[in-house]
């Protein structure tokens, strides 16, 4: 199916299409395309160890199909140990779907630089580093958008209950900018739980900060920040449960959660316990926004 993102209509409406949208002068995306290089810069602390870069691309103005909420898929060059071309690695998306720049059809990326398995060992990441060192003149090899399930409502009314951690914060940030471009922020509407470790490790925080509180409820939680106890999002979800409780029952409440799988499994059970003392039935309630398409999940 192709249709241009501004005629899709209401996010209940997404499910089941194809949203690999194409133009006929956009490049053929099932197929892998590129994108120049505009700017790539750290937006965490030099101090910090956390190394995350905003990278925003464009091909000359030429318009790239996305939703708020999308991947894009980025092949790094060369191959890997086997001599097989290196397979794609998925990044959200963190500017809304009229570019990062409006109007232009630039998109934004924020990257993480991987310098460590899971496990602690050191190592570099192919495509994480390939990206943070992206300079002047470079192109990148893409294939998507891709995504279906993470996608905000189209509805200004709808509300939108965000609750992400570092890197994972680009999709809602995508949201955000959607929002405030459209003269539709609105903290009633717009309630984002944000962790990490220091602001200065959180990427956008600065931005985010610069939000009166007449346009976006923030709830920030610092793991590490010195001084202060570790505050996790679940943390602050307990301390603001009458709203969270008031949201969750509210039927244009859409609940998205993108992060760490811990994450996810911890503000499930945070959500139970909240409810719980509300008398909501959770595993009830869990049910019925998923049937309906508002409860939105991406971790790993
Ligand atoms: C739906 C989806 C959306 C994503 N969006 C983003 C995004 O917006 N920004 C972003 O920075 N990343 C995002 N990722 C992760 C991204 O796809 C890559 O997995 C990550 O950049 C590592 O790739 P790499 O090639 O650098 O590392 P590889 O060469 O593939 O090596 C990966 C190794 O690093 C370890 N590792 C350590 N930290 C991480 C980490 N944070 N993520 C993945 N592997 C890690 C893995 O366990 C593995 O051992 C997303 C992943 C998914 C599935
Ligand atoms: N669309 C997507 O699916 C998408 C997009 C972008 C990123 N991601 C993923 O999201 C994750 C974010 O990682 P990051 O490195 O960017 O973040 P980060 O900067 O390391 O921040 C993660 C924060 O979450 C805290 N944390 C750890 N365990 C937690 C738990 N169980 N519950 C709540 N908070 C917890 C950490 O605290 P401590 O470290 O102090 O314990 C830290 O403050 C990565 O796995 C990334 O690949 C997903």
């Amino acid at each position: 199916m192709t249709c241009r993102a501004e005629e899709i209509p209401n996010v209940g409406d997404h499910r089941g299409m194809d949203l690999r949208m194409g133009r006929d002068d956009v490049v053929a995306l099932e197929e892998g395309f590129e994108r120049d290089l505009r700017s790539n810069a750290r937006v965490t602390s030099e101090k910090g160890e956390s190394d995350v870069h905003h990278i925003v691309l464009d091909c000359g103005g030429i318009p790239f199909p996305v939703l708020e909420g999308q991947t894009v898929g980025v092949i790094p060059p060369g191959t890997d140990g086997s001599g097989k071309p290196h397979t794609l690695r998925l990044y959200s998306v963190a500017s809304a779907r009229d570019g990062e720049t409006e109007g232009r059809g630039d998109f934004a990326l924020t990257v993480k630089r991987v310098m460590h398995d899971r496990a602690g060992k050191t190592m570099a990441g192919i495509a994480s580093n390939h990206l943070c060192d992206l300079v002047a003149g470079s192109r990148v090899q893409l294939v998507g958008p891709y995504g279906g399930s993470f996608l905000m409502p189209n509805d200004p009314a709808a509300k939108l209950l965000m609750i992400a951690t570092g890197t994972a914060f680009s999709p809602m940030r995508a949201m955000i900018q959607r929002r405030q471009r459209r003269g539709e922020l609105d903290p009633r509407t717009a309630v984002l739980f944000y962790g990490g470790r220091t602001p200065n490790e959180m990427p956008y925080y600065e931005e985010l900060a610069a939000f009166a509180p007449e346009q976006l409820t923030l709830y920030p939680a610092f793991s590490r920040q010195p001084s202060q106890p570790l505050r996790y999002v679940q943390n602050a979800l307990i301390e603001a449960r009458d709203q969270v409780v008031s949201l969750l029952r509210d039927p244009l409440c859409h609940v998205y959660l993108c992060g760490l799988r811990s994450m996810e499994q911890d503000v499930m059970a945070y959500f139970h316990r909240i409810c719980m003392a509300a008398h909501i039935d959770w595993p009830g309630l869990r049910e019925h926004l998923h049937r309906g398409g508002r409860l939105h999940l991406e971790t790993y």
